[in-house]
């Protein structure tokens, strides 16, 4: 039974289309609100009605009168049965206006599903129940209404029948929540006293409330302002397909997140740089001389470009910012907190990326919490501002091991320097770099305690992969210490600045398709973690080289554990300075039991079953 799946109207026309979002629960009289809404605005359909009537007698919780709650009940029936239904769409209209209604379940833990509703809407509609007065989730709900750029709030404060529609309670509910809201920087709020059952306030005045002189519920609906839609914002095309059916055909599909495009246009590949003309466009099957905002089209260009998924198409005067550091304020959807140690994806428009989250405030942003924090990407993606263009400004979090989405939230920045840093193309790519090669790229870090035998395994593997005919390169922290990190001492800065640097230093070998071997001590978890999120997780394999200390002490090849005890060397790893052993390293080498030459064996066999030999 889906009573609620109607249509939408045909023809709705664009201009006078008002996109709100409803926030509250089933408890605040949500489903009915909604409900009476369709009804009254005459959307309910014969048979529906009489369904309606008939499903009021039996099921419905308001004696002879209709239970409008009933009319979603075929969605709430799905939802209970699996059926994943982010936001449901509803659709109405009145004499002045279309609508659409984005309606997310009320529970705390669908909270994830309304920052999906609520970034392609004008207006919410935030529901209290004026028994109940404000709640935690009234709060909170607003809050991601005010993140996702929702500018206006119409504040319905239901059934207000129940205090004997008393406008002491109502005018009370409506100043705490200006005050609470008053930093969210909404540009109207607007209560209404209203009673979802009763219909008060719903359509016109209401005798029930004559101290009331402001608009009815739809009234507010019908004056608010439409936001500008996409059309005067720059071009903006995430690509979410590359169309090839055959060698003479190669086409960009996406749908157009803002702007226009015309044939002749010249425009930018994003991030990589490359640029080329706009040779022919397709909506659908149908060749056109432009398109815009909304329309879901085939480009193709006068040149053969790198393009792939991902990849936003934009003028090349009017280019988003490529970025590996975004700015963002984030909702934390996940049941479990955030703590700072998971591995995450970032989805921006088509494009799926790795990525690590440091916050600017706390360490940990705890279920629903919105914190604002960095996004470090393993590369830079092209992007805007969530301000200049919601389309390509809105993030999502996934969790890499488990794929569930754990944040969402909108980029409101990017770190000094890169907005006005565009990357120049590569004229050389890595796919043409490994077929060279005859092998993938890809980096081994090893990491351990200084005696471990780190170096040691590092060139053994390198002389095997070497004599198959593999292109290597091993980084050696000491050598380094020599030259790249000479500048460089033990301090915790120093040693995450060491570890950073030959990161970027092995990922830009690994895009030559060389295999990078990497040795250094790399005793901090958190600068380990942020190497790893440079690469896809293909890309890269940690292996804790594990000696106990008294192992290393003993065999101390360099003698610098007797130097460290008589106190020549200040922050040594081991005995002044922490090691924090990984928790979860792709390879564990016990070296008090492996030999070299099998440890070195060991990771062969891994790099081999990773298919980066093939
Ligand atoms: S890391 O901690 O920043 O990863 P890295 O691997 O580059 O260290 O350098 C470690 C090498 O520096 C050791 O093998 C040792 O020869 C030398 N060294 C000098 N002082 C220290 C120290 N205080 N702690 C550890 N290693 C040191």
């Amino acid at each position: 039974m889906t009573l609620v799946a109607l249509a939408a109207p045909a023809q709705a026309a664009e201009r006078d289309l008002l996109r709100f979002l409803t926030c509250g629960s089933v408890d605040d009289g949500k489903s009915t609100l909604i409900g009476r809404l369709l009804y009254e605005t005459g959307q309910v359909p014969d048979d529906q009605l009489s369904m309606l009537e008939r499903d009021s007698r039996r099921f419905g919780t308001d004696g002879a009168n209709l239970d409008y709650a009933l009319l979603l009940d075929g969605l709430e029936a799905e939802r209970e049965q699996g059926i994943t239904i982010d936001v449901a769409y509803r659709y109405m209209s009145t004499a002045r206006r279309s609508f659409i209604i984005a309606d997310t379940p009320g529970h705390e833990q669908y909270t994830r599903n309304m920052a999906t509703g609520a970034s392609t809407c004008d207006a919410a509609v935030v529901l209290v129940d004026v028994t109940r007065g404000l709640t935690a989730q009234t709060l909170r709900h607003s809050r991601i209404v005010s993140l996702f750029g929702i500018r206006h709030v119409i504040l319905a404060v239901n059934k207000i029948d129940l205090v004997g529609a008393d406008s002491r309670a109502f005018d009370a509910i409506a100043a705490d929540y200006r005050a609470a809201v008053a930093d969210l920087g909404f540009a109207s709020v607007t209560p209404i006293p209203v009673s979802a059952r009763l219909g008060y306030n719903l359509i016109g005045a209401d005798l029930a409330t004559p101290w009331y002189d402001g608009p009815s519920l739809i009234e507010a609906l019908e004056d608010l302002p439409v936001a500008t839609d996409g059309l005067a914002r720059p071009f903006r095309l995430p690509v979410q397909y590359v169309n090839r059916p055959d060698a003479t055909f190669r086409g960009y599909a996406g749908t157009i997140a803002s702007g226009r495009i015309s044939v002749g246009e010249t425009l930018a590949v994003c991030p990589s740089g490359h640029q080329a003309r706009v040779s022919r466009i397709l909506v659908g099957d149908v060749e056109t001389r432009s398109a815009a905002a909304g329309d879901a089209v085939t480009v193709l260009l006068d040149q053969d470009v790198d393009v792939a998924r991902g990849d936003i198409l934009a003028p090349a005067t009017a280019r988003p910012t490529s970025s590996d550091r975004l700015k963002v304020e984030l909702l934390w959807v996940a049941d479990q907190a955030f703590d700072g140690s998971g591995r995450y994806q970032v989805k921006i428009g088509t494009r799926l990326v790795p990525a690590r989250l440091v916050l600017d405030q706390s360490a940990s942003l705890l279920p629903n919490e919105v914190g604002s924090g960095v996004l470090s990407l393993s590369s830079p993606v092209a992007a805007d501002r969530f301000r200049d263009d919601p389309g390509t400004g809105a993030v999502v979090l996934i969790d890499r091991d488990t794929g569930l989405t754990v944040g969402a939230g909108v980029i409101t920045g990017f770190e000094a320097g890169a907005p006005h840093i565009h990357a120049s193309p590569a004229a050389v790519n890595r796919a043409a770099h490994e077929a060279l090669s005859g092998h993938r790229g890809g980096v081994v870090w090893l990491t351990g305690l200084s005696g471990a035998g780190k170096s040691t395994i590092a060139q053994a593997l390198e002389q095997q992969l070497h004599a198959r005919g593999c292109r290597t390169v091993l980084l050696d922290g000491d050598n380094l210490r020599h030259g790249l990190n000479r500048d460089l001492g033990f301090s915790d800065a120093d040693r995450a600045e060491n570890i950073r640097r030959t990161g970027e230093v092995a990922r830009l070998f690994a895009e030559t398709g060389t295999l990078v071997i990497c040795a250094l001590i790399s005793p901090q978890r958190e600068a380990r973690a942020a190497v790893r999120a440079l690469f896809e997780a293909d890309d890269f394999i940690e292996v804790f080289v594990d000696a106990s200390l008294d192992a290393c002490r003993a065999r101390d090849p360099k003698g610098l554990y007797a130097r460290a005890d008589d106190g020549q060397i200040a922050h040594f790893t081991g005995i002044a300075s922490a090691y924090e052993r990984p928790e979860n390293p792709d390879l564990s080498l016990d070296t008090d039991r492996l030999d070299v030459a099998q440890s070195a064996e060991a990771v062969r066999a891994l790099i081999q079953q990773k298919g980066w030999l093939a």
